[in-house]
C-alpha cells in the first residue's frame, strides 16, 4: 500500500468513498441531465415550451391536453390561451419542440385527457382508431392536419381522470406497437395516487408505459408530516407496478391544489422515503405556471435524481478524497 503511486492512491480512496455509499449511490450525476416532468400547456402565462425547456429542470415535457377523442368525436386539443391547435395556431410550436429535443435533450409527449373535456374509449376498434389518429398526427405518420406541425413527438401520456377505464390497455398497445427500431414512442400515466388507480389501473398493468407519474396531492394519500405512514404505504404500492419508472407528483404551489410540499420538506423527509425505491425516476411537477412562479424546481435542483448525493454522502466524499 504505501509504494502505491499518487493516482492509484487518489483512485483507490475515490472507489472506498463510492462503495461506502451503497448501490443506489455507485453513479454521481453531477451536471448530468434533471429528473423532472412538468405539464405544460393549461396556462398561457407560464411562458413558451423552449423557453421551459432550456431552464434544464425538465427532463420530460408533457403538452396538456388532447382533451377531446373517442366515441367518434373528432379529435381535440385545448391549449388555453397559448394558440388554438384545432385551427392551426399552434404550428409554430414544432420549432420549440425540436429545440427542445435537439438542443436540450428533452422527451417532448402529448398528454391525453385532463380535468375537463369529453373523452373515452368506447371499444377496442375506438382505441385503434384513436391510436391511429396520434399516430398521424404527431407522431411518426403523416395528416394534413397536425395541430403541432411537423415535429414528431417522443410519446404519449394518460392523465385520464374521467370516464371509465376501458380500452386504455387496448390503446398503450396499439401506441407501443408504432413504436420503430429508429423511434420508440415512449408511454407513460398520471394516476391519482389512490391504488389502483380507477382509471389508468389497466392500462399501467400492461406493463408497457415507459413512466408513472402518481398524482401525490388533492387525495389523503398525498404526504404530510402527520400522514407520513399513508404516504409511504401507497408509494410502495406503486412501485410494485410493472416495469414502469414511478415519479413522485407534487403541485408546484399551494394555489395549485391541496398538498404543497414545501422543497426543504421534500428534501429532507420525502425524498429520503422514495428514493431508495429501484424503480424511483423523479418527480412530476403540475405545472410549469405554478413552477415559474414559485420557483420549485430551482430550489430541488440537485436533490431529485435517483442517483443525486445528500449533503451528508457529499460531505463524506469531500473528506475521503483529502487524504
Ligand atoms: C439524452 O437523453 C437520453 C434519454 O432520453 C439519454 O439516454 C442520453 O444519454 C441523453 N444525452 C445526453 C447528452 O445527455
Ligand atoms: C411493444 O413494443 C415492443 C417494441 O416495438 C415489441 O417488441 C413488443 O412486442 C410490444 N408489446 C406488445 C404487448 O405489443
Amino acid at each position: 500500500m504505501a509504494s502505491l503511486p499518487p493516482l492509484q492512491l487518489a483512485v483507490l480512496c475515490l472507489l472506498l468513498a463510492l462503495s461506502l455509499l451503497g448501490p443506489n449511490h455507485a453513479t454521481q450525476s453531477t451536471g448530468a441531465e434533471p429528473c423532472n416532468a412538468v405539464y405544460w400547456g393549461q396556462n398561457r402565462y407560464e411562458g413558451g415550451l423552449r423557453e421551459a425547456c432550456a431552464t434544464g429542470y425538465y427532463k420530460y415535457v408533457l403538452v396538456a391536453f388532447l382533451n377531446q377523442f373517442g366515441g367518434g368525436q373528432i379529435p381535440q386539443m385545448n391549449l388555453a390561451g397559448h394558440c388554438d391547435p384545432n385551427s392551426g395556431g399552434c404550428t409554430y410550436l414544432s420549432g420549440d419542440i425540436i429545440s427542445c429535443q435537439q438542443d436540450y435533450n428533452v422527451t417532448v409527449m402529448l398528454s391525453l385527457g385532463g380535468a375537463i373535456g369529453s373523452y373515452g374509449l368506447a371499444s377496442q376498434e375506438d382505441a385503434r382508431e384513436v391510436a391511429t389518429y396520434i399516430y398521424n398526427s404527431f407522431l411518426g405518420g403523416s395528416s394534413p392536419n397536425r395541430p403541432l406541425g411537423n415535429a414528431v413527438l417522443d410519446g404519449v401520456d394518460l392523465a385520464i381522470q374521467r370516464g371509465g377505464p376501458a380500452h386504455y390497455d387496448d390503446l398503450v398497445r396499439y401506441l407501443n406497437a408504432s413504436s420503430t427500431a429508429d423511434k420508440k414512442v415512449y408511454l407513460s400515466a398520471a394516476p391519482q395516487c389512490v391504488f389502483p388507480d380507477a382509471h389508468l389501473q389497466p392500462a399501467i398493468d400492461t406493463g408497457l408505459l415507459d413512466y408513472v407519474w402518481v398524482q401525490f396531492y388533492n387525495n389523503y394519500c398525498m404526504y404530510s408530516s402527520s400522514n407520513a405512514d399513508t404516504f409511504k404505504r401507497t408509494w410502495n404500492q406503486w412501485v410494485s407496478v410493472k416495469k414502469s419508472k414511478v415519479f413522485l407528483g407534487l403541485i408546484a404551489s399551494p394555489n395549485a391544489g391541496n398538498g404543497f410540499v414545501r422543497p426543504e420538506t421534500l428534501i429532507n423527509n420525502v425524498l429520503p422515503i422514495v428514493k431508495p425505491s429501484e424503480k424511483y425516476g423523479g418527480i412530476m411537477i403540475w405545472n410549469r405556471y405554478y413552477d415559474v412562479i414559485t420557483h420549485f424546481s430551482a430550489a430541488l435542483k440537485g436533490h431529485v435524481c435517483p442517483d443525486d448525493l445528500s449533503f451528508d454522502s457529499s460531505m463524506r466524499i469531500k473528506q475521503l478524497t483529502v487524504i
